[in-house]
């Protein structure tokens, strides 16, 4: 396999665009460092959860797995390339594009929020009937491919409640669509993902966060 270009960085890796010569088929590669997650006090248990999550999730807008390869400093995950990025940045390109053009904001139409929307609620309603709550759903962490098809990824700070009646309460996500509850460390299950969605919504009509 030939990793070939960057495509997303984070707390404990990049991401590339590669590909397997012999099939002609690309993939995206996550690349997560063994001593970046054990620096960071998460130990390896952390990848393993993030990998089983992705194996287990059979939905049409959930991000799957292809395969698991671990070598002695780094753990690659190999996933279906979605060849339109996140839609952040798909949305950054827009409103680029489209200032050329003196307007500011991305001309999306209410069909194809109302269709985005649906794909999205779909996943994490999905996620939520196998205990699963996200907690970093954002515009970064959904990919999207030339047919427009959504898939949710980045399973990092998931987390599987074991009854139905149990709680969180750490406060993790990123802070502009962290729910309040979960920034005032309050117990919580699924609802910080709704709120999450809501965020998401927002920023589909309107460009911006609202916080
Ligand atoms: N399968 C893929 N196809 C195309 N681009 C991808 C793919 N997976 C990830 N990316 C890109 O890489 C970025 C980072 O990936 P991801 O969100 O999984 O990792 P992360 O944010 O580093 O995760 P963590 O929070 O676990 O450190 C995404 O926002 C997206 O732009
Ligand atoms: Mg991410």
């Amino acid at each position: 396999m030939k990793l070939l270009t960057v495509v997303g960085e984070g707390a404990f890796g990049k991401v590339f665009l590669a590909k397997i010569a012999s099939t002609n088929k690309y993939y995206g590669v996550k690349m997560l460092q063994k001593h970046r997650l054990i620096e960071r006090q998460v130990d390896l248990d952390y990848a393993k959860f993030e990998i089983n999550v992705m194996k287990d999730m059979k939905h049409p807008n959930i991000l799957g797995i292809d395969f698991v390869r671990q070598e002695d400093y780094y753990i690659y995950l190999i996933l279906p390339f979605s060849d339109g990025g996140d839609l952040s940045k798909c949305f950054k390109e827009k409103v680029r594009a489209n200032e050329k053009k003196k307007f500011k904001g991305v001309d999306l139409t209410e069909e194809q929020i109302l269709f985005w929307a649906l794909k999205i609620i779909k996943a994490v309603g999905y996620l939520h009937s196998k205990n699963i709550v996200h907690r970093d759903l954002k515009m970064a962490n959904i990919l999207i491919d030339t047919h427009s098809d959504l898939k949710v990824c980045d399973f990092g700070l998931a987390y599987q409640f074991k009854t139905d009646s149990e709680t969180q309460n750490l406060p993790c996500g990123t802070p502009t669509t962290m729910a309040p509850e979960v920034i005032n460390k309050q117990p919580y299950r699924m609802m910080p993902d709704w709120w999450s969605v809501g965020i998401i919504l927002y920023e589909f009509m309107n460009h911006i966060t609202p916080f």
